[in-house]
């Protein structure tokens, strides 16, 4: 069986961007960590990974060179950690068993993956993949995702939406309407699964619409 099928029993939907840490070798042979967001889409061949590093980056330079990465499952605040090297975390590395890149010490789960094409436009390397090993080590183990964050966003943004009317505060209302627009474009733009997409349409109904007066 294809390893990119187990993705699926992790929890993981087809079309949804994750947030996972993106560990790889630096030129010296030391390892590397970046956030990355990737999401997974099936076709003949198997899974596929997408993914988009910034040209300027480490992590792009690594994974051209080397050909292979490993997405981790961390909480979100090592994917924090691993963007911004902020110093409030440390991160610890050990050897893959499939491919040329580490993984995260206590990772939730890990995803071995190895480049099957790359392009690139002004900005960014555009990276498919396959996923060769998934590793599943913790209990908490299905990724992040920003797209059902932003959903609950919209959701809590608009839960308010009627108390402000109620309250006479059409500045208010406008605010809060407008925060909730940028969170629904937000969930279809990150994770348009037929669910999020319905809810999403259901606060755009229920919330955003002018109210009838007749
Ligand atoms: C949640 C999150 C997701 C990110 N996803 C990506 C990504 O998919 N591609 C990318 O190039 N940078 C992404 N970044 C920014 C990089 O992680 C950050 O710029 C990076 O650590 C710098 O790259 P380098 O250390 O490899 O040079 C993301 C940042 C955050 C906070």
């Amino acid at each position: 069986m294809d390893p990119g099928e187990d993705l699926w029993a992790l929890g993981i939907e087809e079309g949804v961007v994750y947030e996972f840490v993106c560990t790889t070798y630096n030129v010296d042979g030391t390892p590397h960590a970046s956030a990355m967001g990737c999401r997974f889409l099936r076709d003949r061949g198997g899974v596929t990974a997408f993914s988009k590093l910034s040209k300027t980056s480490r992590a792009s330079g690594n994974v051209l060179r080397r050909g292979s990465f490993v997405l981790n499952v961390v909480d979100p605040e090592v994917v924090v950690e691993a963007a911004l090297d902020s110093g409030v975390l440390s991160l610890e590395f050990e050897v893959s068993e499939r491919v040329d890149a580490p993984r995260l010490k206590g990772a939730a789960a890990c995803l071995e993956l190895s480049v099957s094409e790359t392009s690139e436009d002004e900005f960014w390397v555009h990276l498919r993949s396959r996923p060769l090993a998934v590793i599943v080590r913790g209990p908490n183990f299905k990724p992040f995702s920003r797209g059902h964050a932003a959903l609950l966003e919209a959701a809590v943004h608009a839960s308010r939406i009627p108390i402000y009317r109620q309250l006479g505060d059409s500045e208010k209302v406008e605010e809060l309407k407008s925060r909730v627009s940028y969170f629904l474009e937000t969930v279809a733009r990150l994770a348009p699964t037929p669910t999020l997409l319905a809810q999403s349409r259901a606060i755009e109904r229920m919330y955003l619409r002018p109210l009838q007066t007749t």
